[in-house]
C-alpha cells in the first residue's frame, strides 16, 4: 500500500504538466542575461559603439592587475655605477648600482619568477654563458627603443618586460610562420594554408598566417580599389586571397584588443580615414612597431634560441598586437609600469649607435596626428585620406601624415568622454 492516493493515470497527467513548466524554469534561471556596457565611439547610427559584458570587464581586471613595483633603491653619496661595480654590464651601465639590483629583482619577477637569478645566470654572474641572458640583453634594449622611439603608439604609457611576459619566460601570444597542419600527399586536396579553424584568425577559414605577409609588409594591409570597376594595372591593387589575409589580419587585431571593427572602422567605408576613429591611427603606428621589433629585435637572435624555442619552420617566436595587449584595449587596462622603471627601461635620451637599430624612416618623427588626434586640423574630407601613403616607394616619406585622423570639420565625432547620448534628435 502506497501513501499516495491519486489514481495513476493523475499522476501521470500532474508529472506532464507540471515537469515542462519545471524544466523551462530551471533553463531559464541557468541562463544568465548579460548585463552590458556600452560606450560609443562615433557618429549616431553608424553602429561605432563597444558593447562589453560587465562579468567579462570584472575578470579582465582581474587578469590586468600589475605586480608592485620594487621599492626605490637607496642612492648614497659616491655610489658606483654598474659599470664600474661589475665586471660584463653592456646596456644597463650607467645606472647606479641599487638602481641595477632593482632591475634585476623586477626583471626576475616579471619573466623568470619560478626560476629565479638562476634563469639568466649562473654561479659566475659576469659570464654570458646561459642563452637567456644573452636574450634579455637584447630584450632591454628592444624595450627601451619601444619607448623612446614608439610613443606615437605606446605614448608615455610605454611598456616594460610584464607588458608581454606576465610571469613567463616565454610570452603566452606569439606568432611563427605556419605552414598549417600538413595533408595527405598525392591528389588529396591542398588547403593552400587555409580553410581550416584557426585561432589565429578567430576560428574562421580564412588563411592561418596573416602575419608573415602582413605585419612584414604594412603596405600590402590596404585592399580597398581607389577606382570604381578596377581592371589589371589600374589601381586593382590585391587578390581575393591577399584581402583573405587583410581580414585575417583584422580579426586578430580585433580580439587581440577585444573590440569588434568599428572601434577603429566606420564599416560604411573601410578606407576612409576622416571616418574612422583616432584609434585607427594608433593602430597603424602599432602595426609599424611590430615590424620593427620583429625585424631589428627577434629576428636576429635565431640563432642564439635553442631548436626547442623556434617556430614549426625554424623562425623565432614572434610579437602580434596580443603579446602586448593580451585582450585589452590598451595593455594592462592602461596602467604604466614603466614610471616606476624610466632610468632602467624608459626613453634613452641618447642610444649607443653601435648598439640600436636606425630608427624606423616611417615612424614616429612626425607623430603629432597620432598623439593628438582630435586635435587634428579639419581637413576636407576628401583630401585627407592622403594618409599612410600606401607602398610608399620612398620610405623615408612621412608617410604618417596620413592617419591624420581628421575628422571632417562638421561633425566632430563624440570624444569618449562627453556621452553622445545626451544628443538631441538622436535616433
Ligand atoms: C631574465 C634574465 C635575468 C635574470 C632573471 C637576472 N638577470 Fe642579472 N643580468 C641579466 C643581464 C642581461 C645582465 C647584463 C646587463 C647588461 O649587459 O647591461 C645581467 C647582469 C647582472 C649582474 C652583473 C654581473 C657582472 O659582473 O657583469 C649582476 C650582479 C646580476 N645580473 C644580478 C642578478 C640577480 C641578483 C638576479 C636575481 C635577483 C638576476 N641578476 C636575475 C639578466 C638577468
Ligand atoms: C614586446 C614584447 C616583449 C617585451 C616587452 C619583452 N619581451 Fe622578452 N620575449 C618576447 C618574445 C616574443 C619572446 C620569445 C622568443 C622565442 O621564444 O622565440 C621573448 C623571450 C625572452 C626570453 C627567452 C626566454 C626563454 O626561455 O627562451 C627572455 C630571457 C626574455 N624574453 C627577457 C625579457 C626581458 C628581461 C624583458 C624586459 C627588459 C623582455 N623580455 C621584454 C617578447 C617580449
Ligand atoms: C585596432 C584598430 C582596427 C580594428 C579593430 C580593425 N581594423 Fe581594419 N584597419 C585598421 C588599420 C590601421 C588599417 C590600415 C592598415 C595599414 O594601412 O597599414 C585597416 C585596414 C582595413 C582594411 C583595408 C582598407 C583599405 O584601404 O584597403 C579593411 C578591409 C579592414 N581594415 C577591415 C576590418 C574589419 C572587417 C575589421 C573587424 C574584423 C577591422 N578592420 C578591425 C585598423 C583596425
Ligand atoms: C609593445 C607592446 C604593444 C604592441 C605589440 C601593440 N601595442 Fe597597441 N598599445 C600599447 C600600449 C602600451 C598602449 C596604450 C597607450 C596609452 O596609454 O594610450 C596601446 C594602445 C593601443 C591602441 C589605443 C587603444 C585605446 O583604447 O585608445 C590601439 C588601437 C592599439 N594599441 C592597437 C594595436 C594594434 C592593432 C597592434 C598590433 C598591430 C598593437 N596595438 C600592438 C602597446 C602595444
Amino acid at each position: 500500500m502506497t501513501t499516495n492516493t491519486a489514481p495513476p493515470r493523475r499522476r501521470t497527467a500532474l508529472l506532464r504538466g507540471v515537469l515542462p513548466v519545471l524544466g523551462l524554469a530551471a533553463l531559464l534561471a541557468g541562463c544568465e542575461e548579460p548585463v552590458t556596457e556600452s560606450q560609443q565611439t562615433g557618429y549616431r547610427g553608424t553602429g561605432m559603439v563597444q558593447i562589453n559584458n560587465v562579468d567579462v570587464l570584472a575578470l579582465q581586471a582581474v587578469a590586468n592587475a600589475v605586480p608592485e613595483a620594487q621599492p626605490p633603491a637607496e642612492a648614497y653619496a659616491d655610489e658606483p655605477r654598474a659599470s664600474q661595480a661589475y665586471e660584463n654590464v653592456q646596456v644597463l651601465g650607467d645606472l647606479s648600482e641599487g638602481e641595477f639590483l632593482r632591475i634585476m629583482t623586477a626583471i626576475t619577477e616579471w619573466v623568470a619568477p619560478d626560476e629565479g637569478c638562476t634563469y639568466c645566470h649562473t654561479e659566475n654572474l659576469a659570464s654570458d654563458d646561459i642563452y637567456t641572458k644573452v636574450v634579455a640583453r637584447r630584450m632591454i634594449q628592444m624595450t627601451r627603443a619601444i619607448n623612446t622611439d614608439w610613443t606615437a603608439h605606446v605614448q608615455q604609457t610605454g611598456v616594460t618586460c610584464y607588458t608581454c611576459h606576465r610571469g613567463h619566460p616565454v610570452p603566452l601570444q606569439t606568432w611563427s610562420e605556419n605552414p598549417g597542419p600538413r595533408t595527405a600527399g598525392g591528389m588529396s586536396a591542398h588547403r593552400n594554408g587555409q580553410n581550416g579553424a584557426n585561432p589565429a584568425t578567430g576560428l574562421s577559414s580564412l588563411p592561418y598566417d596573416p602575419f608573415s605577409a602582413l605585419l612584414r609588409q604594412p603596405d600590402d594591409i590596404r585592399v580597398v580599389s581607389k577606382v570604381a570597376l578596377p581592371l589589371r594595372g589600374e589601381g586593382i591593387g590585391a587578390t581575393i586571397q591577399e584581402t583573405e589575409k587583410t581580414y585575417g589580419l583584422m580579426i586578430h587585431m580585433s580580439e587581440a584588443l577585444g573590440v569588434n571593427c568599428t572601434f577603429c572602422h566606420n564599416s560604411r567605408s573601410f578606407t576612409a580615414w576622416d571616418q574612422s576613429s583616432p584609434q585607427r591611427s594608433i593602430a597603424w603606428y602599432g602595426i609599424r612597431m611590430v615590424d620593427a621589433i620583429n625585424t631589428d629585435y627577434i629576428d636576429p637572435l635565431k640563432p642564439v634560441f635553442p631548436a626547442t624555442r623556434l617556430g614549426p619552420l625554424g623562425d623565432p617566436k614572434k610579437v602580434n598586437c596580443a603579446t602586448c595587449h593580451n585582450g585589452a584595449s590598451k595593455p594592462l587596462l592602461g596602467a604604466s609600469m614603466l614610471q616606476d622603471y624610466e632610468q632602467s627601461l624608459g626613453a634613452q635620451a641618447a642610444v649607443t649607435p653601435a648598439a640600436m637599430p636606425v630608427p624606423p624612416a616611417t615612424a614616429p618623427a612626425d607623430a603629432a596626428p597620432a598623439a593628438e588626434p582630435a586635435a587634428a586640423p579639419a581637413a576636407t574630407p576628401e583630401t585627407a585620406p592622403a594618409a599612410p601613403a600606401p607602398a610608399a616607394p620612398a620610405p623615408a616619406a612621412p608617410a604618417p601624415a596620413a592617419p591624420a585622423p581628421a575628422a571632417p570639420a562638421t561633425e566632430t565625432p563624440p570624444a569618449a568622454s562627453e556621452p553622445p547620448a545626451t544628443q538631441p534628435g538622436a535616433n
